[in-house]
């Protein structure tokens, strides 16, 4: 491939890769996935692969930004491990294959605050005993959750608090919150896989998908 030399503009900062509400997806026959969720989902909404090539672009624009500061990863368990995980080895690769080191610590937090396929008020956040610079997190829905976590945070006034979300879904929350980073804005459906649950299954799927009603019922707790 032809390099075209001279200065590249920037990447401009754009709504990530926005699936729109009339994306079919694509049918589960045309990719693996687990057995025991056969009958369980209606499409896959995004392949594993472009999850992966979309979270090493986002790693690279955190690269970017993030100058000479050294950065504290605060993953937002449970949904937000593989994100988290798949970033944190993006950013890794890119500090290793440039001329600046960017030294990285890890810390978790748990949050949990949906019922179901419903976003309760309840919300519960435990752990984190590390200042954070930037959060790894897996969707922002209502965005409440993402507010109450930067709440807390804010209180040990790090000099830096950047927010990656994989997923934005478009809900018609007026008090939506935009991440300073993201992979997808996604239609406001509930999705599983990718580490992203429901009721605790899903997670050990690699795609995101849409589950359908036989899987809501089996699994509802
Ligand atoms: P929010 O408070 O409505 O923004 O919801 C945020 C949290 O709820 C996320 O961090 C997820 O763990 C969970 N969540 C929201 N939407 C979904 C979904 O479609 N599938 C699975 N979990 C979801
Ligand atoms: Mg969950």
């Amino acid at each position: 491939m032809a390099d075209q030399g001279g200065s590249r503009a920037a990447p401009r900062r754009s709504r990530g890769v926005v699936i729109s509400d009339d994306w079919p997806g694509y049918s589960l026959d045309l990719f693996t996935y687990p057995q025991h969720y056969c009958g369980d989902l209606e499409y896959v909404l995004i392949p594993h692969g472009i999850i992966v090539d979309r979270t090493e672009c986002l790693a690279k624009g955190i690269m970017q930004d993030i100058g000479d500061n050294n950065i504290v990863v605060l993953c937002v368990l449970k949904g937000g491990y593989k994100f988290c995980a798949d970033l944190v080895e993006h950013i890794k690769t890119l500090s290793r294959n440039s001329e600046r080191s960017v030294s990285m610590k890890v810390d978790f937090v748990r949050q949990q605050s949906y019922h179901n396929d419903q976003s309760t008020q309840n919300m519960q956040i435990i752990g984190g005993d590390d200042l954070s610079k930037l959060t790894g997190k897996d969707i922002i829905g209502t965005g409440r959750t993402m507010k109450a976590l930067l709440n807390s945070i804010e209180k040990y006034k790090p000099k830096m608090i950047k927010v990656a979300s994989l997923l934005v879904k478009r809900t018609s929350q007026p008090d939506g919150y935009r991440p300073d980073y993201y992979g997808f804005e996604i239609p406001n459906l509930f999705v599983v896989g990718y580490a992203l649950d429901y009721n605790e299954h899903f997670r050990d799927l690699n795609h995101i998908c849409v589950i359908n009603d036989n899987g809501k019922g089996k699994y509802k707790v």
